[in-house]
């Protein structure tokens, strides 16, 4: 029989989970189940026997895909793909796919009440400021950046973008001025919100001349990936920028020296926890779900992304 695993070191919400398994079940699967593993060898014995997988930012790395004699296909509920070795999985003729859109609003959410969180002081007592009015940098407009904007609007904010593969056009028919460098946009933006993807290209893109060159009272907002930031760019503007705040969903690696030394300046979540709600997590393990059923039972690979 057809097995399909879920491998989720943070697992889906209950509501989700059951939704997965009515799907493969209905197409006459077997669902398997691999939940807060403590060691990456559970993951890679979970593996072995199994015809599809669906995973979060679970590490699908080469010995995990080797150690999938039966794998077909691999289905990351949810947008960013940096954790599959999409090289590994086209050697073995692994299909990889991730669900793009699916948990942008819960992304986007975050984004906004990790904004909110910085201009109130970490809600500590003191007087602090509002987002209306404020300029908001979008730092690539794609579907968590389209959510952050439409939010933003609602805050009364000034809201641009810069995004190379988006056109002028496109963005101010959403009512976005759109900018052509990221200079720009850094130089423009007194609050920023990441939304690009780790790659080659982007990671430790974001470095100390950008961040530098931030209006006063700047603020990155990070939902993006810990990685695009270059921490020693990140450590001298905390140093040399008195009024600089930096929110990120996944504590960076010099975590320690910025807690120790910038009090109020910061706020890190424990977890990546943008897309943890319960809708984010039935829209993205439903589509994985299905995209399984649908690529097993027809050969579809729509959201294939190694190829
Ligand atoms: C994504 O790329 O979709 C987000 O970073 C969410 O990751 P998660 O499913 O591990 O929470």
């Amino acid at each position: 029989m057809t097995k399909v695993l879920i491998a989720t070191d943070k697992p889906f919400a209950k509501v989700a989970v059951d939704g997965i398994r009515k799907i493969v079940e209905d197409a006459g699967f077997e669902l398997v189940l691999l939940e807060k593993y403590t060691a990456q060898s559970d993951f890679v014995n979970a593996i072995a026997d199994v015809d599809a997988a669906i995973i979060r930012s679970d590490i699908a790395d080469k010995e995990v895909i080797e150690a999938g004699k039966n794998l077909k296909i691999i289905v990351r509920a949810g947008a960013g793909y940096d954790n599959i070795d999409l090289a590994a999985c086209t050697a073995k003729g692994v299909v990889a796919m991730n669900t793009p859109g699916q948990n942008s609003n819960a992304v986007a959410e975050l984004a906004f009440g990790m904004m909110v969180m910085a201009a109130r002081n970490n809600f500590d007592g003191s007087s602090g400021t509002e987002l209306r009015g404020k300029k908001l940098g979008i730092h690539a407009y794609g579907n968590v950046g389209k959510y952050v904007a439409l939010i933003a609007k609602g805050f009364g904010m000034d809201v641009y973008a810069f995004d190379p593969f988006v056109s002028k056009e496109a963005m101010e028919k959403d009512g976005i001025k759109c900018l052509t460098s990221v200079e720009e946009l850094y130089k423009t933006c007194q609050y920023v919100s990441l939304h690009i993807p780790a790659n080659d290209k982007t990671k430790k893109s974001i470095n100390f001349e950008l961040l530098s060159s931030m209006p006063k009272n700047a603020c990155l907002v990070n939902t993006a990936r810990k990685e695009v930031i270059d921490e020693e760019g990140l450590l001298k503007v905390f140093a040399e920028r008195p009024d600089f705040k930096y929110v990120s969903d996944i504590e960076p690696g010099c975590k320690a020296e910025i807690t120790e030394k910038y009090t109020g300046r910061f706020f890190f979540t424990p977890k990546k926890m943008g897309a943890q709600t319960s809708e984010a997590n039935v829209n993205a393990g439903l589509a994985a779900a299905h995209q399984i059923v649908k690529f097993i039972k027809t050969g579809d690979k729509t959201y294939q992304v190694n190829k």
